[in-house]
């Protein structure tokens, strides 16, 4: 008796653990990719393995970041991008590299990335002397001229510019937000705002982590140990420090996240006059 309550029980027990494992092992590699690492087995390693990748963020909404915008390129989700006048909006240049403005639209004033908010087309856009690298990323900077203005409203608003020059405050906090990737290992984009709050790390010492890559235009926000980053589709949006914007979305390590590669960002403050020259109508 006492056997067969015990060989009973440990057949359930044993059943539980095979099936239960198998099931959410199936829905973890459809969800995944990772049929190709079959040493993330367990649900353990697992666990253990997306903890030290996830991109720590946090869902957030669209009236405590009216500024943010979403770029879209024919239609599909591309970049970010903030408001700074009701018809200009401050991107990267490597998000609308080789694109033809018609190609263009932003969707402003919603958290949910698929719906609502207002739709503007882009009538035209400016680079600083067409100086972008695409190899480097070296001014990585993009102004959007909107066809019609956006009507400012909660969801709706633009953001401060940094005065010129103003250098990088190092390890003051500062938010970045976008709708890009939230787990490095997936490529599916969250239907809900994201923002990630982050230290900033000067030019200076960004070159301790990528060298000469890191130009005067360009300084770095995250930590040493990695966790917390932007990634894939969060690139030409804000980086916010003190209500102001401090940076723009560029480049950072291959696998978002990881230790010793922070996130790189455009510093806004190098680019004042380019951005006053055009919002001001000194350029036509
Ligand atoms: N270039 C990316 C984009 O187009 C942003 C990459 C940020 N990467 C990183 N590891 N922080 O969306």
């Amino acid at each position: 008796m006492i056997f067969t309550i015990n060989y009973s029980l440990y057949l359930v027990f044993t059943l539980f653990i095979c099936c239960d494992g198998m099931a959410t092992n199936q829905v973890w590699n459809q969800q995944t990719k990772l049929q190709k690492r079959p040493w993330v087995k367990s649900r353990l390693t697992r666990a253990v393995y997306l903890r030290k990748l996830i991109i720590g963020n946090s869902p957030a909404s669209i009236i405590d970041h009216p500024y943010q915008v979403l770029l879209m390129i024919n239609g599909k989700p591309k970049c970010g991008g903030s408001i700074i006048r009701s018809n200009f909006i401050l991107t990267a240049a490597h998000c609308i590299h080789n694109v033809k403005v018609h190609q263009l639209q932003i969707r402003a004033g919603s958290t949910d990335r698929t719906l609502g908010g207002q739709i503007r087309e882009i009538q035209e856009m400016y680079y600083p002397d067409d100086k972008f690298n695409i190899d480097t990323y070296d001014f990585d900077i993009a102004i959007l001229k909107l066809v019609e203005h956006l009507v400012f409203n909660e969801a709706v608003a633009s953001i401060e510019l940094p005065t010129p020059g103003r250098e990088i405050k190092e390890h003051d906090m500062a938010k970045a937000t976008g709708w890009g990737m939230t787990d490095p290992l997936e490529s599916t984009l969250p239907k809900i705002l994201q923002v990630v709050k982050l230290p900033q790390i000067s030019t200076s010492s960004c070159r301790k982590y990528y060298g000469n890559l890191i130009s005067e235009r360009m300084f770095c926000a995250g930590y040493e140990e990695g966790g917390k980053d932007t990634c894939l589709g969060d690139s030409g949006g804000p980086l916010v420090a003190n209500n102001t914007l401090v940076g723009i979305t560029s480049w950072g390590g291959d696998i978002c996240a990881q230790a010793g590669k922070p996130g790189v960002f455009t510093k806004i403050s190098f680019f004042r006059e380019f951005i006053d020259d055009i919002i001001n109508n000194k350029i036509i």
